[in-house]
């Protein structure tokens, strides 16, 4: 009976099975032909994160006569990891079309993902790894990381493509950075931007601000253990292996579009959720989500507010400190839309476009552009990732390499 069972699951899980679905970032790049290597940054606080590095594309071209590759460097958002710009087959993937276009291509990764598990003395089982939020992201993992690119290929500055999360860290370390460091980026093109929300989200406003104070006052004791947020790989895996088999993509892929709140616009390639599933979601804090709560409550990027008596100590002032995205004077060009139900274009032109000074350079409201069709759309490689490139070879003509 049971050997029926098991048989009957290997005939279920053993078809349509795609090879991406078992391979990690490094090596999916590697399977479609492409140049790849593999670069370790440890931070001041400890935390050694991997970045993924596609350095030539496939045709070895170089571009408007550079001597070196202008280098792109790619940040993922929540949830997320640097496989988020890998998902979908080489033409339409952002990672792939950037090496293709002649460019340096970076992909970073934050800690806590399947990249960033790794610390100098802290096991990830212990509550002392999981004390960070987006500060910590923005502050350590994404500022040493761009360092360790420039210093590694030589280049003064480099090109800035974020996703979401990936782009509030950016709003954030650009907010506290001065002039100096600002200059190390070139152009940031922010994907469904976000420093902040005008309107609740469930279920991030769900819970009245001393609740949340005092949930942040838990975490930080590491009373409830600060947890990481994770769907265990292994059910995430064989939820990816049940949606593999043919006949339950269809159940599959309706219940991720209506989670994704794409149901309508019909951009994602229905073939790949297995393999969007098996690299989705990656691990977050505890603390970080009740830090993008926080983001909700006040409409803006601050550090983490710890409480009065926290802040005192840690900041030298009782509210946490505001990141002022209106210091930002590297030149940042967002991509956004109306169908966009996580980073609301309302947000985006009451909250960015409002509070940026000179940095905002330009902007563009795409049509039917849900949050994650900007990494899975198959109409992103024509609407944002080609007029990034092109956006790109035009400051390089008018400015040099
Ligand atoms: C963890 O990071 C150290 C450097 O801090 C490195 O030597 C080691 O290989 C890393 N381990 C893993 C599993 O990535
Ligand atoms: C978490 O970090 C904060 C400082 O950033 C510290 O006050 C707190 O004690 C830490 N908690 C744990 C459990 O490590
Ligand atoms: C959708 O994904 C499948 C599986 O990877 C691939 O074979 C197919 O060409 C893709 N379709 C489109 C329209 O890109």
């Amino acid at each position: 009976m049971r050997t029926a069972v098991n048989f009957i699951f290997f005939i279920v899980f053993a078809f349509g099975k795609e090879i991406e679905e078992t391979l990690d970032a490094a090596d999916t790049i590697s399977h479609y032909g492409y140049t790849v290597e593999k670069h370790y940054v440890t931070t001041d606080d400890g935390y050694t994160v991997q970045l993924q590095r596609i350095p030539v594309g496939r045709d070895d071209r170089s571009i408007l006569g550079c001597s070196k590759r202008p280098v792109v460097f790619f940040m993922h958002g929540l949830f997320g990891s640097s496989y988020h710009f890998l998902l979908n087959l080489p033409s339409q993937s952002a990672a792939y079309i950037f090496a293709d276009a002649g460019f340096d291509v970076w992909l970073g990764n934050i800690r806590g993902t399947e990249y960033g598990l790794n610390h100098t003395s802290f096991s990830t089982n212990g509550v002392n790894f999981w004390n960070f939020s987006l500060y910590e992201h923005s502050h350590y993992d994404l500022r040493q990381q761009i360092e360790y690119v420039l210093d590694y290929t030589r280049h003064e500055s480099l090109f800035y493509v974020g996703h979401s999360q990936g782009t509030a860290v950016m709003f954030a370390r650009l907010a506290e950075a001065d002039v100096t460091w600002q200059s190390k980026i070139r152009v940031f093109f922010a994907l469904g931007p976000t420093a902040g929300f005008m309107k609740p989200l469930m279920p991030f406003t769900l819970l009245e601000e001393n609740y949340l104070q005092a949930l942040i006052q838990f975490a930080l004791d590491g009373k409830f253990g600060i947890l990481p947020v994770e769907i265990p790989r292994a059910i995430a895996s064989k939820f990816a292996d049940f949606c593999s088999s043919k006949f339950f993509t269809f159940l599959c892929s309706a219940g991720f579009k209506v989670a994704a709140g794409i149901e309508t616009l019909g951009q994602v390639n229905d073939s790949r959720i297995p393999i969007i599933l098996s690299h989705f979601p990656s691990a977050t804090s505890t603390l970080n989500l009740l830090h993008w709560m926080q983001i909700f409550k006040y409409h803006e990027l601050r550090r983490l507010d710890l409480g009065t008596a926290r802040n005192l100590i840690a900041y030298g002032q009782k509210d946490a400190p505001r990141l002022e995205i209106g210091n930002i004077i590297a030149q940042t060009i967002l991509y956004f839309s109306k169908d966009d139900q996580i980073t609301d274009e309302v947000d985006v032109r009451e909250i960015i476009m409002k509070q940026m000074g000179p940095g905002l350079i330009e902007s563009y409201d795409l049509d039917h552009f849900t949050h994650f069709d900007f990494i899975l759309g198959l109409r992103a490689t024509d609407e944002v990732y080609k007029p990034i490139v092109y956006r790109i070879y035009k400051e390089l003509k008018k400015k040099g390499c």
